[in-house]
Order: C-alpha cells, then sequence, then structure tokens
C-alpha cells in the first residue's frame, strides 16, 4: 500500500479525536513501523490503553491483558512488541521463552506490579499454609513463579471459583479482591503486613494485599455523583481494579476489551470509562455516533510511555529485550498457563 492511501486510511480512521497534522507525523512513523514489522518477522501487540494513533495503525492484535497473553501463546513470529507494560511483555516471554521480545520504553512499570515482592508472597505461604495464591498478572515473574494460578480482571472470578477450596490468597491488587470477593461470595481479610503472632484461626475465606492502581484509585463516588447530575442518562463503566465503592455506584464493571465491547453493543446518550483516558479516545474513534465523556486528569504514566517513535526504535535497534530467568520463568508459565486454560 502507497503512503498516500494509509495515510488516508488512517485520516478517516482518526480525524474524529485525532488533529490532520499530527495524523501525517504519525502515519508516517507507523508507516515505516510496519514495513519494519514485516522485514523482521515481528508482531506488534497493544493494550487497549495505547493512545489513539498508535492503537489504530500499528498492532496487528489488540486486547486486554487475558486477550494477549492468549494471542502471545499462540504467535508464530520470531518476535514480539509489547506495546503496553513490562509485566505484560513478561507474561510474553513467559509463554515464549525461544522468541525475542520487545518492550519499546525502557521502563514501563505498574504500581500493583511494584507493590509486591516474591518474598511477600512466600512469607503469606508461610502465614497461611496450604491455601492457594491467586496472582494478578499485573506482578513481575518472580511473584508469578511463587503463585499457584494467575488471573486477570477477565477472568479473576472464573479463575477462583474453579479453586477446589474456599480460602484463597488473592494477590496483589486490594480493590480487585474486594470486587471478586463480592462476586464469588468470600470476604476477604488483609494480613497486617504479616506481623508474627496472627490469628491463624481467622474466619477468613480470601485473604488480600494492599497493592492499588495508581489511576482506578484516584475515581471516587462522587465523580459519579458529579456527573450523573450532569448527564442523567450517562452509562458508567468503571475497571475492576476501582474500589467497590466505585463499581457498585457504576452500571458496568469488567476488563477492558469487555468495557469496550459493552459500549459497542448497546446505545445510551452518553457513556464515561473510569478507567485510562486514551480508551475512551480509541473507542471514539471507532464509533464516531458514541459521544463518550471524559474524566482524564488521571492517566497511566507507564501505558503513557509507549509512543510510536520508541516502538520505531524497537524494531531499528532490537531494544530493550525482556528476559526471565529459566528458573523463574518455568514456575511462572506454570500459573499462566493453568490462568489460559480456565479461560
Ligand atoms: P485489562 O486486563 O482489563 O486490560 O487491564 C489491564 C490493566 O492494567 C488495567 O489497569
Ligand atoms: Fe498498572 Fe494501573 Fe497502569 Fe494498569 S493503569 S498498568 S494497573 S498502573
Amino acid at each position: 500500500m502507497s503512503f498516500e492511501v494509509f495515510f488516508e486510511e488512517m485520516k478517516a480512521k482518526l480525524s474524529h479525536v485525532v488533529p490532520e497534522p499530527e495524523i501525517y507525523i504519525k502515519a508516517e512513523l507507523a508507516y515505516e513501523i510496519n514495513k519494519l514489522k514485516i522485514e523482521k518477522n515481528a508482531v506488534i501487540l497493544g493494550h487497549n490503553y495505547m493512545e489513539p494513533a498508535l492503537y489504530h495503525s500499528i498492532p496487528d492484535h489488540v486486547g486486554d491483558s487475558l486477550g494477549l497473553s492468549r494471542i502471545a501463546a499462540q504467535t508464530d513470529k520470531d518476535v514480539i512488541v509489547f506495546c503496553g507494560v513490562r509485566f505484560m511483555a513478561e507474561t510474553a516471554k513467559i509463554l515464549n521463552p525461544e522468541k525475542t521480545v520487545l518492550l519499546p520504553a525502557k521502563e514501563a512499570g505498574c504500581s500493583l506490579a511494584a507493590s509486591i515482592t516474591a518474598e511477600d508472597v512466600r512469607e503469606l505461604r508461610a502465614q497461611f499454609p496450604g491455601v492457594p495464591v491467586v496472582t494478578y498478572v499485573n506482578t513481575y515473574a518472580d511473584v508469578k513463579a511463587e503463585s499457584d494460578v494467575c488471573c486477570t480482571s477477565g477472568n479473576a472470578k472464573a479463575v477462583v471459583e474453579s479453586l477446589d477450596s474456599e480460602t484463597v490468597i488473592f494477590l496483589p491488587d486490594e480493590y480487585l479482591a474486594g470486587n471478586v470477593a463480592k462476586e464469588t461470595g468470600k470476604h476477604i481479610i488483609f494480613p497486617s503486613k504479616l506481623k508474627p503472632g496472627s490469628d491463624p484461626n481467622l474466619d477468613y475465606q480470601m485473604i488480600g494485599w494492599h497493592g492499588r492502581c495508581e489511576v482506578h484509585d484516584q475515581f471516587t463516588v462522587k465523580d459519579i455523583e458529579d456527573i450523573r447530575r450532569e448527564y442523567p442518562e450517562v452509562v458508567i463503566l468503571a475497571h475492576p481494579e476501582c474500589s467497590p465503592e466505585v463499581v457498585a455506584a457504576s452500571d458496568f464493571s469488567a476488563s477492558t476489551t469487555a468495557m469496550i465491547r459493552y459500549v459497542e453493543e448497546t446505545e445510551a446518550p452518553q457513556y464515561l470509562l473510569l478507567t485510562e483516558c486514551a480508551m475512551g479516545d480509541n473507542i471514539a474513534a471507532a464509533n464516531p455516533e458514541k459521544d463518550m465523556l471524559r474524566l482524564c486528569r488521571v492517566r497511566c504514566p507507564h501505558m503513557n510511555e509507549i509512543t510510536m517513535e520508541d516502538t520505531l526504535a524497537a524494531l531499528q535497534k532490537n531494544q530493550y529485550v525482556i528476559d526471565v530467568p529459566e528458573d523463574i520463568r518455568v514456575r511462572a508459565a506454570r500459573a499462566v498457563e493453568r490462568m489460559i486454560e480456565i479461560g
């Protein structure tokens, strides 16, 4: 395809949300990236939080953590370029040890992944012997390696329900743990940072940790009340990393892909997404008839580190290569593969 045709196609997709001069610059970058992608036999995976020009031009697949993990497990390409954050690229490497996995930004972290260490998980296991450990994929490989099974926002309920145990250790997101507990009927105990001498006979069913997403933690019930006052018919969708109170005050809560599907398949005068703001732009670009309200004071600084310039440099310079030590990878793969089998 010529550059002119490619640019016109990008313009048709993005003109509602991106100014034309920016589309032109991004189209030049995207055109180069897509040529290099073929030369290097690479696949580009893009999380739903990528900015609209990137999201709508270079990924071969877009999706949520679960969908992208599934695709990463199946790809036959030599190189996987992950336009997302480090824990996502690590998951792709865990599932594809023989492939090169590239993360375009040197350090695109995540406050949830940073909230817990492998040692914390070992201590929890020692405190609650025999209790299965479910770990959100928003963790690093060494934490996954200490876990029995991983989950994402898309399958957390199914994973918890699949376990033949009344008691579950659910890490590290305290809000997701609370939301899953509500859905499954289990309740949560938060170990007070593993103080020795905690009562071993606690009436617990789900043991949570105190991690939070720095983005979803910012949304409040007051935000919802304010928006509803101004737009009484708005439909509000909250990612399950929001607090249980915010989720309860919303109309729908699910993974990023399920939120996109919900907006596409329903008719409402306005929608508000309580999640990273780029997702509202991406939906608005693909569905110009939908009125997407914005609450953009909170952005994920880590997802926003991934740019098209850096993605081009990643392919040109083979950077930044994601490596996971083999002993950790093998143990982490068991937890991730078990999750993928559950659904
Ligand atoms: P999803 O798995 O729903 O895409 O969420 C990933 C994430 O990091 C949300 O903040
Ligand atoms: Fe992590 Fe939150 Fe950013 Fe998702 S939005 S990557 S959970 S900091």
